[in-house]
């Protein structure tokens, strides 16, 4: 951590002296005024984190100058530092904004723990400040952009759901890239178990066996792998909420377990003996339609209807009119500050092109495009000729690359390739070896690339 830096405004040149000389050795950066224009000068130079203040200065009053030190920066910590009698001004001052004050002759181990204290508060302050805002940038609207009616609506139901005491299971319904997954997780944040935990898991992944273990754990002994018992995913979302994408994939012999947990919450580990109660707010979500399924008996009616006691069922992309732009718009603003870019508008050609494309992949696809677009364009607009609309496959690059040729002032190959391989670990979600044959590379060449981008986890 950097050195606080310190001000003291003194016109007693030892007492200044001294005080600078203990909080140097003290680990502080200190600088002496003996007057106020002094200090006035030394402010913006030095931009203090505190400031030691004597009541009574020479020419202007301590009270004026610690409004002057206020308003150049109201973060600015202040001890007024207060002769014998001249208390009643030291209280007006911390009225005023002053963080403390300290009778003379000052003790050195005192003013040192008053810096210290000022110090912190203000790291905190700021360090708060910094959350409140990044939370305020990253969850305009819950973090769900759009004005059309339909996602209104969803964001004004997630807001009734979130005020529950206790939740029903939720049911997400939507085609690839829609927003399951950030709905859920918006479901989560607002609601009442936000500090426990959220739990995603995908049903697609794993067999039905595997699933079972993963989803109620196993006793050891269970089965020959099962060297030590494990707690399974529902005892770990106790207290928070499960996220199930994909419920839609899971096996039938699976479905009635999933049943007895979600409806009567107790579980069994595999290869155990008895039934563990548990408080999980279950949200699923899948592509599917699980009418369909349920028609061609491949899901359990009565899970179906267990799941769907809440349904959200978002819109694709293409129905969204202009939400569109304003998810382009976002975007945009995303990857300019990702790839250190200022395009800060889309042409009208460019905007024609993506309210007419379908979008298969929704919100996730067009994400992509903004993405390879911004790390194409030049300039401060985006044009038509920067948008790949229809997904480049990842094995070739210069499907992107308006006729044949490189923008003048030439690309950032090392950018290009990354947005890539990170493309590739999402399409795979997260399966190396998949990523690796989307890419057409070696594993050991992926892993390479992945640390030289620092996405590596080890
Ligand atoms: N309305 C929205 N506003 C902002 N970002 C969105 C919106 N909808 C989706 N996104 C973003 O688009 C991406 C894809 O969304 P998400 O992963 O939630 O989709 P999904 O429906 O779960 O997809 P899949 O079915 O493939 O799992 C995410 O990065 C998500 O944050
Ligand atoms: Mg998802």
């Amino acid at each position: 951590m950097n050195p606080s830096t310190l001000l003291i405004v003194d016109d007693e040149r030892t007492l200044a002296r001294s005080i600078k000389l203990f909080m140097t050795e003290q680990g502080y950066e200190a600088e002496v005024a003996e007057n106020g224009d002094k200090a006035l000068e030394l402010l913006e130079r030095l931009r203090p984190d505190l400031v030691f203040l004597d009541v009574c200065l020479p020419g202007q009053s301590g009270m004026d100058l610690l409004r002057r030190i206020k308003e150049f920066d109201r973060n600015i910590a202040v001890i007024m530092m207060t002769a014998y009698g001249s208390i009643e001004g030291a209280v007006e001052a911390v009225k005023l904004g002053a963080f403390d004050y300290i009778k003379k002759p000052v003790d050195l181990d005192e003013l040192k723990l008053l810096a210290d204290r000022a110090c912190e508060s203000a790291r905190l302050r700021q360090e708060l400040s910094y959350y409140r805002e990044r939370e305020n940038r990253e969850i305009p609207f819950m973090g769900i952009i759009g004005k059309c009616d339909a996602i209104r609506e969803i964001v004004a139901r997630i807001q009734q759901i979130a005020a529950l005491e206790d939740s029903p299971p939720i049911l997400i319904t939507g085609e690839t890239g829609t927003g399951k997954g950030l709905v859920a997780r918006t479901l989560h944040r607002h609601s009442r178990r936000a500090s426990r935990a959220f739990i995603e898991i995908n049903c697609t992944a794993l067999p039905a066996t595997l699933m079972e273990a993963e989803l109620f754990g196993y006793e050891r002994g269970a089965f020959t792998d099962a060297k030590e018992s494990k707690m399974g995913l529902f005892e770990a979302a106790d207290g928070g909420v499960l996220y199930l994408d994909e419920v839609g994939d899971t096996e039938l012999p699976l479905q009635g377990k999933l049943l007895r947990a979600v409806e009567e919450r107790v579980i069994r580990r595999v290869g155990g003996l008895r039934d563990r109660r548990v408080d999980v707010t279950i949200v699923a979500a899948t592509h599917r339609d699980l009418d369909t399924e349920v028609k061609a008996a491949r899901f359990r009616k009565d899970l179906y209807y267990r799941l769907a006691v809440i349904t959200i069922d978002l819109p694709p992309l293409r129905e969204r009119g202009e939400d569109i732009l304003l998810l382009a718009a976002h975007f945009l603003e995303t990857f300019n500050a990702k790839y250190g870019k200022a395009i800060r508008a889309i042409d009208d050609r460019a905007a024609r092109t993506l309210m007419e494309y379908p979008w298969p992949g929704n919100i996730r696809e067009l994400s992509h495009v903004i993405e390879r677009a911004v790390l194409w364009s030049h300039g401060d607009r985006l044009a038509v000729d920067q948008l790949s609309a229809a997904p480049a496959p990842p094995s070739m690059p210069t499907a992107g690359l308006a006729h044949g040729a490189l923008p003048q002032e030439g690309i950032d190959l090392a950018a290009w390739e990354r947005s890539l391989v990170e493309q590739a670990l999402r399409d795979s979600g997260g399966n190396q070896t998949k990523a690796a044959r989307l890419l057409r590379l070696s594993r050991d060449t992926l892993r390479y690339r992945l640390k030289k981008f620092g996405l590596s986890r080890s």
